[in-house]
């Protein structure tokens, strides 16, 4: 579906919910990586993509003091004050809301009462930044109702802040600085410490971003992310540094004998895929596609290995892809995002899209029974205003 289909519908169902149209309409794109997980909380290297699937939010405001936001996604209602302290909530969801509410107000901007309609093309819990896309598709929201726009790194944080707050997950800044800044046919290579995006073009036509869903969530998910973040913090304490960002691997080495054998190995993780992150944003603008290939297989080996955050299903994937190999088109494959089920990411040759596509299917199904939904997408923009 495109974006102008998703918000036509939205203000359909705005208008059939509140009874007239919508008075802004707003859309924030998911994303994926392409390469440099679980390094954005240890002031690494990011280089995430937007994807063309937006959470997209049509509002109006209301005299209520109250959010009314209806989710065509769930079918569940949210309705909550906004008068300040704004507590965390029902439904789950709602706290994208509440949290990012409550980071403008703690700028000093008063919020009104609005209604609202979301409607998301994004998959739940895919690793495809979901609820990033919720937090910065809401703060963009606020910015028309109460302007003016924050700066956008600033908006990033803001989005991250309410994450941590009021969902509870410990985050980097990789998802949300992405819905924000991401540029159409550019992937952002980010200094996670600087804050800094560089853009790197990926307007190729040969090549294709395949995004491969397991279909699967395992449940670890995010006891385990916040695990392998105070893993890491303990490293970079041991290592005498400020973030493991700062360490090489002659450091780690030197510093084995102190360290626990499962930190040692999360480390290790973390200083090669901070340097694997900058090489592959030289050989993907060299279309040096064995290196980049290489690159990614060896992203998803530490994964698994060293930080085990990987799965079964993102394995067979993996494998699957590996075994078609560069002959059938495909340039390499690795887990993306927090891992424990969600999505690979996949490069593609793009004449070979189709068939890929169906090899995919049949060989993931085989091995596990599951049904693997697939995605393309080219790299898409940040989040916007639909209607002003
Ligand atoms: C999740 C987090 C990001 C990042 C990735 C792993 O998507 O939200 O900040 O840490 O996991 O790379």
């Amino acid at each position: 579906m495109s974006l102008e289909v998703l918000a036509e519908r939205s203000a359909e169902l705005f208008a059939k919910g509140f009874g007239e149209a919508p008075r802004w309409i707003v859309a924030a794109p998911g994303r994926v990586n392409l390469i440099g997980e679980h390094t954005d909380y240890n002031d690494g290297f990011v280089l995430p993509m937007a994807i063309d699937r937006y959470t997209v939010i049509a509002a109006d405001r209301n005299s209520l003091r109250q959010v009314i936001a209806h989710s065509d996604t769930t079918g569940e209602t949210a309705s909550f004050s906004v008068r300040p302290p704004i507590p965390r909530g029902t439904p789950g969801w709602s706290n994208y809301l509440r949290g990012v509410i409550a980071g403008f107000q703690a700028l000093g901007r008063k919020i009104g009462g609005f209604n609202a309609v979301i409607d998301s093309e994004i998959p739940y819990g895919g690793g495809l930044a979901s609820s990033a896309a919720l937090e910065v598709a809401t703060a963009t929201l606020l910015e028309v109702m109460h302007g003016p726009a924050l700066p956008p790194v600033e908006k990033a944080l803001l989005c991250q802040k309410a994450e941590h707050d009021y969902a509870g997950v410990p985050c980097g800044i990789m998802d949300q600085f992405t819905s924000v800044l991401a540029q159409k046919d550019h992937a952002l290579l980010l200094d996670c410490r600087s804050r800094t995006p560089q853009l790197v073009p990926m307007s190729d036509p040969g090549v294709t971003v395949l995004i491969i869903n397991t279909n699967v969530r395992h449940k670890l998910a995010e006891g385990e992310y916040a695990k392998r973040r105070t893993e890491c913090e303990t490293a970079a304490r041991i290592l005498q540094v400020p973030a493991l960002r700062d360490a090489t691997l002659a450091d780690l080495e030197k510093a084995r004998p102190r360290l626990d054998p499962v930190v040692f190995r999360r480390a290790r993780h973390v200083i090669t895929e901070n340097q694997r992150t900058l090489d592959f944003a030289r050989a993907i603008q060299a279309s040096d596609w064995p290196e980049v290939g290489r690159l990614m297989y060896a992203s998803h080996h530490s994964l698994r290995e060293d930080y085990q955050v990987s799965c079964a299903e993102l394995d067979a994937l993996v494998e699957i892809a590996r075994s078609l190999g560069p002959d059938q088109g495909v340039i390499g494959c690795r887990m993306t995002g927090g891992g424990f089920g969600g999505c690979a990411v996949c490069l593609i040759h793009t004449d070979a899209q189709r068939r890929l596509t169906r090899k995919f299917e049949e060989l993931y199904e085989a091995r596990t029974g599951n049904h693997a939904p697939i995605y393309s997408s080219r790299p898409g923009g940040g989040a916007r205003v639909l209607k002003p």
